[in-house]
Order: structure tokens, then C-alpha cells, then sequence
């Protein structure tokens, strides 16, 4: 009797609001699919974090807001019903830095980090409950709103294949 090996999986939940994020979800899905990678993604509003559904990886996407990830996010975040041990991923939307109006400078990037808080909070929430973060990454949008940065497609390219082998 011939048994498939089943294929991996990853459980994708993001927290887009306009539409951006949900752009790199279903470019990252498009791109593991070529790579027998199932992902099944869901905007967190219609995901239950008490009810997480079956999967080798998740992944967690989140826009910047306030130096932080969305409100939303954080709570999702942290009601996550997943075992310690479990493997997860995080991929944000960030706004790209800008010039200062006044001065014209672009932010220090040191100060920036001080600010720009949005991966560590999520990893430290993840942290928190005991679950592995095997990958991070970001991509940026140019406007408040969007769009994505040129090339984002790169970007999650890079990103699949840095996640790829450790699904
Ligand atoms: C009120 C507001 C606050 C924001 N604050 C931040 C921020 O602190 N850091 C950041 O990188 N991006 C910030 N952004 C830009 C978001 O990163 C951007 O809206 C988001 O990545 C777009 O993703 P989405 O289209 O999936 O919602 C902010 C946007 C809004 C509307």
C-alpha cells in the first residue's frame, strides 16, 4: 500500500486593515504552494485564538501602529491557544522612514528602533507563552496606508526562502 507523506502546513493569520498585509499573505501563500507548502491564511477577525486550527508553523502579520503591532494583534497574540514549544513566525507592514518635513534628515535609525517597537512586541508576547520563533521579518509601505514598498515581492520571496526549510 503506497501511504502519502503528508504535506507541511502553515496557519497564516493577519491583522490588514488596508489591504496590504493581506497582499504579502497571498503572495507568501502563492509562493510556498510552488514549494508543497500548504498555507492557510485568515484575517484574525475571522479566527478564534482559543480555537487555533492544526498546523507545522505559525505565522503571525501585523501593520505598525504607533511604534507598536495593531491592538487587535496583541490580543489575538495573547489569547493564542498553542503549546509551549510550538513553532511560530512573525511578518509586519511598516511604514518606510521619512524624511523630516522641517529638516528634510531621515530619522536616526537608532532612535527609530527605540520607537519602532512592532516585531519585539510580538516576539515578546510569543516568547511569553513559550512558543519558538524560528523567522522574522518585515516589509514596508511607502504611505500610512500603503503601498507596499517597490519590490516587496522580493522581500517575501527572501522571506519564503528563509522559512521554507524549517517548516
Ligand atoms: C494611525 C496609524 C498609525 C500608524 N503607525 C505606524 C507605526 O507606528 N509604525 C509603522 O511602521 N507604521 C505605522 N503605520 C503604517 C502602517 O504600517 C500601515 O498602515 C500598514 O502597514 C498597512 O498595512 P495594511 O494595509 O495591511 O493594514 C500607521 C498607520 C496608521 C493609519
Amino acid at each position: 500500500m503506497i501511504v502519502e507523506k503528508p504535506g507541511k502546513k502553515i496557519a497564516y493569520f493577519h491583522a490588514s486593515k488596508f489591504g496590504n498585509g493581506e497582499k504579502v499573505a497571498e503572495e507568501f501563500q502563492r509562493l510556498m504552494a510552488d514549494r508543497g507548502v500548504e498555507v492557510e491564511v485568515r484575517h484574525i477577525a475571522h479566527a478564534r485564538a482559543k480555537d487555533m486550527p492544526y498546523a507545522d508553523l505559525y505565522l503571525f502579520s501585523a501593520p505598525g501602529r504607533m511604534g507598536k503591532p495593531r491592538g487587535k494583534m496583541r490580543r489575538f497574540l495573547r489569547r493564542a491557544n498553542l503549546p509551549a514549544g510550538t513553532r511560530c513566525a512573525v511578518l509586519t507592514t511598516e511604514g518606510a522612514p521619512r524624511p523630516d518635513p522641517k529638516t528634510g534628515k531621515m530619522p536616526d535609525p537608532a532612535a527609530a528602533e527605540k520607537w519602532q517597537r512592532v516585531i519585539p512586541v510580538m516576539l515578546k508576547i510569543l516568547e511569553a507563552k513559550g512558543l519558538k520563533c524560528v523567522a522574522e521579518g518585515k516589509v514596508l509601505v511607502t504611505g500610512m496606508k500603503g503601498p507596499l514598498e517597490e519590490e516587496w515581492e522580493r522581500k517575501v520571496a527572501a522571506y519564503v526562502d528563509k522559512l521554507a526549510p524549517q517548516v
